[in-house]
């Protein structure tokens, strides 16, 4: 069976990797994914210039597990240095992903030019979504902000980029986000990060579950499937067929895979179901994916990718 996936020139044998923030901050955990026989990528925690502690704990709560989790990590990363050098050592036959997260426009074009300047020959993924950074609001919220940045990147930037984008949630804004991306010779999009701020509150105490910024904190897991799902279906259907698609969001099975494939994507990316399970999620998932298709008789995730049906 064919459970395999394509970005620009890169061909990835397994669609499976973890999502930014998840597994991703050391060498240690960055080679834990690589080593995973099922995985096809890894992606680096998003970088900032400088090495970053992150938010106060606690910033991670995990929700029961039909529910998913909430975290304000505050990206907590080794900086661009530690993450560039990994990538230029690393003797891997899967492609990479170097994601940066910038907390200024100035502090990501200083990254990617480096990035350009670089041996690195593999993807990279702009992250204008964090929603943990008090007082730095989602860049690719912004349309504006969003087209700026990208007509000063591609001004220099020649290698496969791709962006890391929050979930929309009205139509138009779909089209407002889509008319941008279009304009942009971008490898990929990654839809969606984490649904900002949302709250938890522990029953016993009547307390919030993570400390920053009063217990406000990015959702993930189950409970983002729907979001996740309508993201990539209705980007798919509005971005150049050039532009691919990375789905994140809500898995917790195959099943799950194959609905984010079915509206379009071309890879997944697992987070909070990675938190849980760790990298032997990958080996459940793409086996779950793999008797879908099978009860279905495909032999390929080519056979149903973007192949959602409406009713009529
Ligand atoms: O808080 C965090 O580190 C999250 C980063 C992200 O959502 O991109």
């Amino acid at each position: 069976m064919d459970l395999t996936g394509q970005i620009a020139n890169f061909h990835f044998n397994h669609i499976l990797l973890n999502a930014a923030g998840v597994k991703c901050q050391t060498t240690a955990e960055l080679d834990q994914v690589l080593a995973s026989p099922y995985s096809g990528s890894v992606v680096t925690k998003s970088a900032t210039p400088m090495t970053r502690p992150g938010n106060p704990s606690p910033r991670y709560y995990q929700l029961p597990e039909e529910l998913g989790s909430v975290n304000s990590m505050g990206l907590p990363n080794e900086g661009f240095a530690y993450y560039l050098d990994y990538v230029l050592n690393k003797k891997t036959d899967k492609p990479v992903f170097f994601s940066v997260a910038g907390l200024t426009k100035d502090d990501n074009l200083a990254m990617l030019m480096e990035l350009e300047q670089s041996n690195f020959n593999g993807l990279v993924e702009l992250n204008l979504s964090c929603p943990n950074v008090p007082g730095k609001p989602q860049t690719a919220y912004d349309f504006e902000a969003t087209r700026a940045i990208l007509t000063e990147v591609f001004s220099f930037f020649t290698k496969p980029l791709g962006v890391k984008l929050p979930p929309y949630f009205d139509m138009v804004h779909f089209d407002m986000i889509a008319a941008v991306l279009n304009d942009f010779p971008l490898a990929f999009v990654n839809t969606i990060n984490s649904i900002g701020n949302g709250l938890a509150i522990d029953p016993h105490t009547d307390t919030v579950v993570i400390k920053p910024k009063g217990g406000f904190g990015g959702l993930g897991g189950s409970l983002v499937k729907a979001t996740a799902l309508a993201n990539v279906r209705a980007l798919r259907e509005r971005l150049n067929e050039s532009i691919k698609i990375i789905g994140t969001g809500g898995v917790t099975s195959g099943r799950d895979v194959y609905d984010l494939v079915l509206c379009g994507a071309d890879l997944v990316e697992v987070g909070t179901q990675l938190m849980v399970e760790d990298t032997p999620v990958f080996e459940r998932l793409e086996g779950e994916l793999a008797n879908e298709l099978d009860k279905k008789d495909y032999q390929s995730l080519a056979e149903i990718r973007g192949k959602l049906q409406i009713i009529s």
